[in-house]
């Protein structure tokens, strides 16, 4: 039996990057000798062996070989006659097919990973990239996890002949792909390689020739993970945004922070200073933006280029003087009356608080 570390984690050490976690996999075994020299390994692999050990995934060297499309259509083979080389072959990119001898430290690299770490390439290991769809996702996500790497002209060729497996995905692993890209450096290039790979429609059409899409990346490069997702709500349309959560069931919480974003930015494309009422329902949509700080919301308005900011702020401090104001006993559980009252008394203060009259 012989155990390598693969994936990723040999990948980032190449390139002098801490890895985040260790996949290993093992060669020329049984499970019952592997589970001989490893008793406290705890199998979690349905479809072939996989352990966790001291929290580390050890997978059986597998060789792969597609029977049906989508990426369950597999048939696997894990014996113990897999070598590593064949182990490495069905992997997606070349710099993830470096496998690492545990014992001796010795790369072993049949694809040349090491090399493509050096010319700055993601490039497929072989056709078997074809197997699973959301290597094309994949290739995009890493594009924007090593700005500074090209993909290769094939590679974004097998991409584009991949385009009608796409719908085979579920939305859930689309999604997923989508939220680690986010948090990745240049989040950007996942759209621009995937236009690229014309390979846009058929989870992310929202996005494609969409204006300014670069310069929303840019404007916004501080920002990641679910409050980056929830500033698309700055440069979709109200219907795109919800196609958009539809199609990849992203969590209710971030549609709703998305669409009230998208209607601050309506308000501010139509900004009446003069307002109450006005002003009044823009504090309470920014209210319901639920991700962002105070801070982060008057931040995201700046980013926007929305020119009048101060005015912004000025009113974004009257929202604790609105939120301690109370109704009258008189006026107290009578409903919608209540509400309203209530209302009247927050847009009066609004108007108190800017010297305005409408
Ligand atoms: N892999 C693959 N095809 C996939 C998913 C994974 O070939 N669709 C292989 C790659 O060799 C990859 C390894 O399995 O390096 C581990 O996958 P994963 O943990 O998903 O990704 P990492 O490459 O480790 O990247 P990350 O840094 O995001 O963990």
């Amino acid at each position: 039996m012989k155990i390598y570390q693969v994936g990723g984690s040999v990948r980032d050490e190449i390139m002098g990057i801490k890895p985040h976690d260790f996949d290993y996999v093992v060669v020329g075994t049984t499970e019952k000798e592997f589970l001989e020299k490893y008793p406290d390994a705890k199998k979690v692999g349905k479809n072939f062996p996989v352990f966790l050990v001291d929290g580390n995934e050890y997978a059986f060297a597998r060789s792969e070989k597609k029977v049906a499309p989508g990426y369950r259509g597999f048939e696997i083979d894990s014996s113990s006659d897999i070598t590593l080389e064949e182990d490495l072959l069905r992997r997606d990119i070349t710099i993830n097919a470096i496998a690492k001898n545990i014992e001796t430290g010795d790369y072993i690299d049949p694809f040349n990973g090491i090399k493509d770490i050096a010319n700055k390439k993601i490039v497929h290991v072989s056709d078997k990239f074809s197997e699973d769809p959301l290597r094309v996702y994949r290739v995009a996500r890493f594009a924007a996890q090593f700005p500074d790497f090209t993909v290769d002209k094939k590679t974004i060729i097998l991409m584009a002949k991949l385009k009608t497996e796409l719908k085979t995905l579920s939305s859930e692993r689309v999604f997923t792909e989508l939220m680690k890209t986010l948090e990745k450096e240049k989040p950007f290039r996942f759209f621009e390689t995937l236009e690229k790979a014309n390979s846009l429609e058929e989870h992310f059409i929202e996005f494609k020739n969409k204006n300014k899409l670069q310069e929303h990346f840019e404007n916004f490069s501080k920002y990641a993970d679910e409050k980056l997702f929830i500033s698309f709500g700055l440069i979709l349309t109200d219907k795109e945004i919800e196609t958009f959560y539809k199609r990849l069931k992203a969590p209710n919480k971030l549609y709703l922070n998305m669409l009230n974003l998208y209607s601050i930015k309506e308000m501010l494309n139509h900004f009446d200073k003069k307002n109450a009422k006005f002003i009044y329902k823009f504090i309470e949509i920014s209210k319901q933006i639920s991700l962002l700080t105070k801070e982060e919301f008057i931040d995201f308005i700046k980013l926007y280029k929305f020119e009048d900011i101060k005015f912004i702020e000025k009113i974004t401090e009257l929202i604790p003087l609105l939120d301690s104001l109370r109704i009258p006993e008189a006026m107290r559980n009578k409903g919608k009356d209540s509400s309203g009252h209530l209302i009247a008394m927050k847009v009066d203060k609004i108007r108190e608080y800017l010297s305005i009259k409408s």
